[in-house]
């Protein structure tokens, strides 16, 4: 763990931009004045503002109590009945959005699709009678591992109706990392495809599932969408295509009522050991506040084309391009591809082909744009965007201030939303119609959010001075345990200040009370804002024959946010070169994902450590970024000569 009294910030940012006045005067939250006024009121009863945002939504039956909270576990509307497919679907069939566009999807080599409320509806209802006549139970784990295809929403969806509870698997991960992710969760089936469009290539998803298989017993069935047409091997009795499924069950499927705390999904995250994490949300909370957040920080109308560029495998697209968002009844734009294929500028195509209105990205994608070239965008009319939000990391004010002019023409609020897989749904972020932004920084936290920096003693620190950031009271989207493991939930979130959420960010606030997120303080990376743990990449290394030892740090990226830096020992026998340092990160690559490949790996002779072996990660990461100098405290340092040598690169 980082030292957290370290924690400083450098950073001094002055720019101020209060929303545009036509923002403003047609927004839900108008000014300061009415966002502090609800704020103020919704911290000094959370429950009453959760319960009305609560009952926006579709019940089948009212809940007796709102929260139940023997910290650390809440029930949020206890004795409530709903389904969340319902509330996201069948509630918009009644009036004219019964017609509108759900999803208006666009695929990588160009096709677009869209569906209507009704027709979503009709889909989910045919795939959960699919996933019934395969043997989907209530309660059973399903793994998704789809493209970006409406399918995917259609397969959560679905789950969700049925009452199973899916785990969505990034594509990007490798069939380890699927494996491992259907051992911890105990699934019994799998939905994906036989691939999906990247880059002009085939991501052959099917031959990763199959490859996981040969490893686990627990599944009984594999759905297969039929998407890029690449050859698949079928399994007799295990695997069926998903027109076969769906070819002859009815588009009945009556919306069965289940319990607000009866779970809705378990998505893995990295942490600090090289287990990931399984998060579980459960449904009547986790819709509420996915809900509300759309609706008041995307401040979404009727007309919008909401726009948010995850993928469904990461919690932005669970929260911002599925449940929120239809929730909401809003049309959602959803691309399949990279951002850069067939040329540079294929979101600025997509948002002017679509007239996008809100686009909600990620801070690592803006940087990739600004080094694309700014005529990529000149290419294109962006005049249909109203606001621009971004998720997954800081922003570098200079990437904030490009993203406002060049893509926001200087008239669309950013909204700079700081969350996390464990919170369900935005905790921090301006309100566009009311908060002045400032470049850098997600402002202050959503309404019945009771945000706070403390210190080692619990004490809540002035302004500008670093310390944890922690959440105070409980919230309905907040995860409620990691599955399978209630010792590491409570240890991990809830061990180190008594009744109060630990992020695990540091962070700062400002003398405007905004919070400033400097980072992580524990051995968590985040590459293009994906979190990933350095003992997971260290585990994935190890694992190769040659490696006797291994340590993977974080280094600054200008595109990436941090690159991963890995030092290696190699056993007796090896020969530390280049043939090797290839075939090790693609060893990384097959074991967890191509995100978790080392950009460097540096071979050594010894690590460096603690007189009672520990790595001193610190000082690796104090070699690999900036000077290369040494500034902490090394006096605990087993053997000098191994930083020395690092130091002088005699390992390169
Ligand atoms: O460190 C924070 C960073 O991303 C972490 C959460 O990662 P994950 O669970 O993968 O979810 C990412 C998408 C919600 C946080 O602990 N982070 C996320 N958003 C921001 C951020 N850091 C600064 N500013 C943000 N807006």
């Amino acid at each position: 763990m980082a030292d957290s009294t370290k924690i400083e910030s450098h950073l001094n940012e002055d720019r101020k931009f209060p929303p545009a006045e036509a923002f403003a005067k047609q927004a839900r939250i108008p000014s300061m004045k009415r966002y502090k006024e609800l704020y103020d009121q919704s911290i000094a009863d959370p429950e009453a503002f959760w319960a009305a945002e609560a009952s926006e939504l579709h019940w089948q039956k009212k809940w007796d109590t709102v929260l139940e909270w023997d910290a650390p576990f809440a029930k949020w509307f206890v004795g409530g009945k709903l389904n969340v497919s319902e509330s996201c679907v069948d509630h918009h069939l009644q009036g004219a959005r019964k017609d509108k566009k759900a999803i208006i999807w666009e695929g990588e080599p160009g096709e677009v699709r869209t569906l209507t409320y009704q027709e979503l509806h009709k889909e989910v209802c045919r795939f959960a009678n699919a996933l019934k006549a395969n043997g989907v139970k209530v309660g059973d784990r399903v793994i998704i591992y789809m493209p970006m295809v409406p399918e995917a929403a259609i397969a959560m969806l679905a789950c969700a109706r049925i009452g199973a509870v899916h785990s969505v698997v990034f594509g990007g991960f490798s069939a380890e990392s699927i494996k491992d992710r259907i051992e911890d969760s105990g699934a019994t089936a799998v939905i994906t495809a036989d691939g999906g469009f990247r880059r002009g290539g085939v991501v052959a998803l099917k031959a990763n599932v199959d490859e996981a298989l040969t490893k686990v017993e627990t599944i009984q069935k594999v759905i297969v969408l039929e998407r890029t047409k690449n050859e698949v091997a079928m399994v007799e009795g295990r695997d069926v295509w998903w027109h076969d499924a769906v070819a002859d069950v009815s588009t009945d499927c009556p919306a069965e009522a289940f319990d607000s705390e009866h779970p809705l999904f378990i998505l893995y995250t990295s942490g600090s050991t090289g287990k990931p994490k399984g998060i579980m949300h459960t449904s009547g909370g986790y819709l509420t506040g996915t809900y509300a957040t759309s609706k008041y920080i995307f401040d979404l109308r009727e007309d919008d084309v909401y726009w948010c560029t995850a993928d469904v495998g990461w919690i932005t697209g669970h929260s911002y391009i599925v449940y929120g968002p239809l929730a909401n009844g809003a049309s959602i734009l959803m691309y399949e591809g990279a951002p850069n294929w067939p040329e540079p500028d294929r979101f600025w195509q997509l948002v002017e082909k679509h007239r996008a209105t809100i686009l909600y990205t990620a801070p690592t994608a803006i940087r990739a744009f600004i080094k694309w070239g700014d005529e990529h965008v000149d290419k294109h009319d962006l005049s249909s965007l109203r606001l621009l939000g971004t998720v997954g990391e800081p922003i570098n004010p200079e990437a904030w201030m490009w993203y406002h002019e060049k893509i926001g023409g200087g008239r669309c609020p950013i909204v700079d939303t700081w969350w996390q897989t464990e919170t369900g749904a935005i905790m921090l972020t301006p309100l566009p119609g009311a908060t002045p932004t400032k470049p850098g920084t997600a402002t202050l936290p959503f309404f019945g959010v009771d945000a706070a920096i403390l210190d080692e003693e619990g004490n809540e620190v002035g302004p500008n001075e670093g310390g944890k950031l922690v959440i105070r009271k409980p919230w309905p989207s907040m995860l409620r345990t990691i599955y399978g493991d209630e010792g590491r939930y409570k240890e991990t979130y809830w061990g180190e200040y008594e009744g109060i959420y630990l992020a695990g960010d540091g962070a700062r606030r400002d003398e405007d009370g905004y919070f400033w997120i400097v980072g992580r303080l524990d051995d968590v990376l985040n590459v293009s804002g994906h979190r990933l743990g350095t003992a997971e990449i260290e585990s994935a290394l190890v694992s190769h024959e040659s490696v006797a030892e291994a340590a993977a740090v974080g280094r600054p990226d200008e595109i990436k946010g941090q690159g991963v830096v890995a030092f290696v020992t190699l056993k007796e026998g090896y020969d530390a070169g280049p043939e090797l340092r290839d075939t090790l990160r693609a060893h990384v690559g097959k074991v967890i994902g191509a995100i978790a490949k080392p950009d460097v790996i540096r071979f050594t002779e010894a690590l460096p450590k603690t007189r009672s072996g520990k790595i001193m990660r610190r000082l690796l990461k104090e070699i690999c970024s900036g000077s290369g100098a040494i500034s902490g405290d090394t006096t605990t340092l087993e053997d000098f000569s191994v930083v020395a040598s690092l130091q002088a690169g005699e390992d390169e």
